[in-house]
């Protein structure tokens, strides 16, 4: 009886063993899968190399942009927008041309302005500068409506 405990205990032991070796060498391949994996595509661990001066520089940026105030809508419209309302990128309606405007003004004013912080169609949310706040793309959304009155 007292040996058949100290089997039963060593196999228990044993089987504690395996199932802890099981889960160390699974870790041990799965992350030597990873580093392969990556190494064998060079533009991760560039990008990796990098991250930090990127961020880096992201972040300078976003300290200049807070920097310099809210940008008023003429700027905004002109760094931003402009890139497809001054000539009808993928069918973006021209600043210039109030007919492409007359079927959306009936929406009115708010519609339009969700329409631009959600993005619509090929028109990316806020018109792909995430980082304006909602009051610069109203700015930006009055003087295109300043223009077509
Ligand atoms: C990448 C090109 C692009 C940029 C940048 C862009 N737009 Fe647009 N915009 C479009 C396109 C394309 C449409 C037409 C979308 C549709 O109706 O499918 C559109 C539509 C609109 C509309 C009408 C939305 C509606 O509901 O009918 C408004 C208003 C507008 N843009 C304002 C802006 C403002 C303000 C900015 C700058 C913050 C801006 N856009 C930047 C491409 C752009």
């Amino acid at each position: 009886m007292a040996e058949q405990n100290a089997s039963g205990k060593i196999m228990w032991a044993t089987i504690i063993v395996a199932v802890v070796l099981t889960v160390i060498i699974y870790a041990l391949t799965n992350k030597s899968f990873d580093s392969a994996a990556n190494s064998g595509a060079g533009a991760d661990e560039a990008e990796l190399r990098i991250q930090p001066v990127a961020q880096f520089e992201l972040a300078k940026a976003d300290a200049a942009a807070e920097a310099s105030g809210p940008k008023d809508g003429p700027t905004v419209y002109n760094s931003v927008c402009g890139a497809c309302h001054n000539t009808g990128v993928a069918g973006a309606p021209k600043i210039d041309a109030k007919a492409e405007w007359a079927p959306r003004l009936g929406q009115g004013e708010a519609a339009l302005l969700a329409s631009v912080i959600n993005g619509k169609g090929a028109m990316p949310p806020k018109g792909g500068a995430t980082a304006l706040s909602d009051d610069e793309i109203k700015g930006a959304l009055d003087h295109i409506l300043e223009k077509i009155k």
